[in-house]
């Protein structure tokens, strides 16, 4: 009985073992889940100070095609990436009222993912289209259309609002 015990006991521990090995090879440091909110935070951070230097430019009527074209086209890739950070496991706010991860995705981004990843792309494009721009006549529309799509995202899939940037 005894050694039956035991021998349950060595097995279960070299098994841990064997788990704990191959996890050490698979997994990425830290916990994915937390990194890949902390990701796509990390993204919209980005977007939005690279907005702001877009409408720095149209508030003070100087146009830089270069400054128009990176911000547009990194704007363009984050958003795409973006939307590719949501997995079902980062659903925090599902049920928690006090969750442990600091993040305001709202519930209906998983229940409605279709639209919430066509608002996405269409932000994507805007930011594509404030990347072609060759003047300030030609930034001001497209980026006024990207920040309407930035505020409307976040009426339909926060679960609060932002301060106003
Ligand atoms: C398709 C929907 C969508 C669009 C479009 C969108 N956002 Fe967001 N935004 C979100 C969501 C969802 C979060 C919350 C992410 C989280 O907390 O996990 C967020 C969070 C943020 C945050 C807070 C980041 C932080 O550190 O907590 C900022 C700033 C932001 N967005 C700026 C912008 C700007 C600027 C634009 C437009 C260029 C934009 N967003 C477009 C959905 C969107």
């Amino acid at each position: 009985m005894k050694k039956s015990v035991l021998t349950a006991a060595f097995a279960a521990a070299l098994a841990l073992g064997i788990g704990g090995s191959i996890a050490q090879e698979t997994a990425p440091a830290g916990d994915p889940l937390l990194d890949t909110v902390n990701a796509r935070k990390a993204l919209m951070s980005q977007i939005d100070m690279e907005l702001g230097e877009m409408e720095a430019q149209i508030a003070e009527g100087t146009f830089d095609p270069l400054i128009a074209y990176e911000r547009g086209a990194g704007i363009a890739a984050m958003m795409r990436a973006f939307q590719l950070l949501f997995p079902a496991e980062t659903n925090y706010l599902a049920e928690d009222e006090e969750p442990e991860v600091a993040t305001s995705a709202d519930p209906k981004i998983w229940a409605e993912f279709e639209r919430f990843s066509e608002l996405a792309t269409t932000a994507a494009q805007q930011a594509d289209e404030a990347s072609f721009a060759e003047d300030l006549a030609a930034l001001t529309p497209a980026v006024t259309a990207l920040r309407a799509s930035c505020e409307s995202c976040h009426a339909d899939f926060l679960d609060y609002r932002p301060p106003t940037f």
